[in-house]
């Protein structure tokens, strides 16, 4: 099938190529020139495992092209995803700009009856919207059908979760359009979910939602071990066994970011308010991630009797590992606490820098390895679980920093290791370690 993309961002790009190498032949259309010129010298704007594989050979085989030209990237195509952003605006609803625009294009350039597969995150009932917008505006009767195919895919893993997920939600009120879309996704070999428009929306919200419910409740289990003398590790395993329950996204921490929960857990409470049914469960889940990113700088107050002064080596700053991404990285909320407070930071993170240095104060000194980062300061807080910062030696956490004490907050470290190397150390949900004197 002939289908074009607009939207070259994570979602876009992956899909594009994906649907590519199971024999369709796309073309991703970006109003961002740059982002195309690299795209079409066969150069991807982002990394992904595999992308740039998928991206030589779909290229050389013909089945993806790359444009800027609506005329162009629009004609002749029987399918048109839409996988721009949706980012959050001031009052915590999604800004829906950027799709409408896409949306208008669409409606100026219709030339054939076509199937628009919205794939953007979008609140409950956009896709009625989008359905009548396109009719509203367009230049012919060509006939339109509104499909929503919800993404699932993390950072760091797209390509294997484009090709692997649990499931694939197709959602349409147009039962020949919805079963077009399910064989455009059929070579995946995925099992398919057909429902309506609006409970393709939800499912989408709700898978979300729920994730971020069990990190919210792990962490506070968590933060209850340390009272109670639990280990969080042991605790997580031990309920995640039961298969009712399952174990992923168990893992305590410092919360969680990114440019997807935090986002669309603020959109579905939004929603839940304007139709007056509140997500009480929800609304708790984002104040205990809040209150988790500041755990951190509390635990090196108490132990240093305060802030001022004193100089921590920041390790990790984007919101998960192998991403520059810093989208409501817990890094940004704990960093301007403890500078708030009058400490020095220092800080390494082996991709975010570059971003970090347009987000954070410029107070915050950067360095480019470990062992600069750690020179000299008082203590070291660990941020995101880089595999850099895991397997650092702990002998040079010992040698490098001005005292032995680390903040993980991610859990990096065995406590028997810590112990064996007399490192003071502070983790989430686990007993502190003390150096034996
Ligand atoms: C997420 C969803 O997983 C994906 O299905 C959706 O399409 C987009 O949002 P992503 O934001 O890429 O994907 O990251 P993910 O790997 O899910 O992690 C999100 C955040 O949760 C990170 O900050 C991570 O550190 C945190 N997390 C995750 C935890 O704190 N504990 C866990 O056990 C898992």
């Amino acid at each position: 099938m002939n289908i074009a993309v607009i939207g070259t961002g994570y979602v876009g790009l992956v899909t594009g190529l994906c649907l590519a190498q199971v024999g369709h032949y796309v073309t991703c259309i970006d109003i961002d020139t740059n982002k195309i010129d690299q795209l079409q010298k066969g150069h991807s704007p982002i990394y992904e495992e595999g992308l740039d594989k998928l991206l030589r050979e779909n290229r050389q085989q013909k089945r993806i092209e790359f444009t800027t030209d609506y005329d162009m990237g629009l004609a002749d195509k029987q399918m048109i995803l839409l996988a721009v952003g949706t980012p959050q605006k001031n009052d915590g609803s999604a800004d829906l700009g950027a799709l409408f625009s896409a949306c208008r294009a669409i409606a100026e350039h219709l030339s054939t009856d076509v199937i628009v597969v919205t794939k953007s995150t979008v609140p409950i009932g956009t896709n009625e919207r989008i359905q009548d917008y396109i009719k509203q505006h367009a230049v012919n009767n060509n006939a339109v059908s509104v499909v929503s195919v919800p993404e699932f895919l993390r950072q760091g893993s797209a390509v294997q979760d484009t090709f692997h997920g649990d499931r694939i939600v197709i959602g349409g009120e147009n039962t020949e359009a919805v079963e077009t879309v399910a064989e455009v996704y059929q070579p995946f070999n995925i099992p398919i979910i057909k429902t309506d428009l609006r409970s393709a929306e939800m499912i989408k919200y709700a898978s979300n939602a729920f994730l971020a419910a069990k990190i919210s409740f792990i962490n506070e289990v968590a933060n209850l071990c340390e009272r109670a003398g639990a280990n969080i590790d042991d605790v997580s395993r031990g309920v995640g066994m039961d298969k009712r329950i399952g174990n992923h996204f168990l893992k305590a921490g410092t919360g969680y970011g990114g440019s997807c929960f935090p986002k669309d857990l603020s959109a579905i409470i939004a929603y839940g308010r304007k139709v007056e049914q509140p997500l009480s469960i929800l609304e708790c889940v984002q104040r205990v991630n809040e209150k988790q990113m500041d755990i951190l700088a509390g635990k090196v107050s108490k132990r240093f009797r305060g802030l001022k002064g004193i100089t921590i080596a920041v390790l990790g700053l984007s919101f998960k590992p192998n991403t520059d991404d810093m989208r409501n990285a817990p890094s940004i909320p704990l960093i301007q606490k403890l500078i708030e407070n009058g400490a020095n930071i220092n800080a390494f993170d082996p991709a975010a820098t570059e971003t970090a240095k347009t987000l954070l104060s410029d107070k915050v000194f950067y360095y480019e390895t470990i062992d600069g980062a750690l020179k000299g300061a008082d203590c070291s807080i660990i941020i995101t679980d880089w595999k850099e910062i895991i397997d650092y030696p702990i002998k040079l956490f010992k040698k490098h920093l001005a005292r032995p004490i680390i903040f993980d907050g991610r859990n990096c470290f065995s406590l028997k290791i810590m112990k064996e190397n007399g490192m003071e150390y502070y983790s989430i949900g686990r007993p502190a370690i003390f150096p034996i004197s």
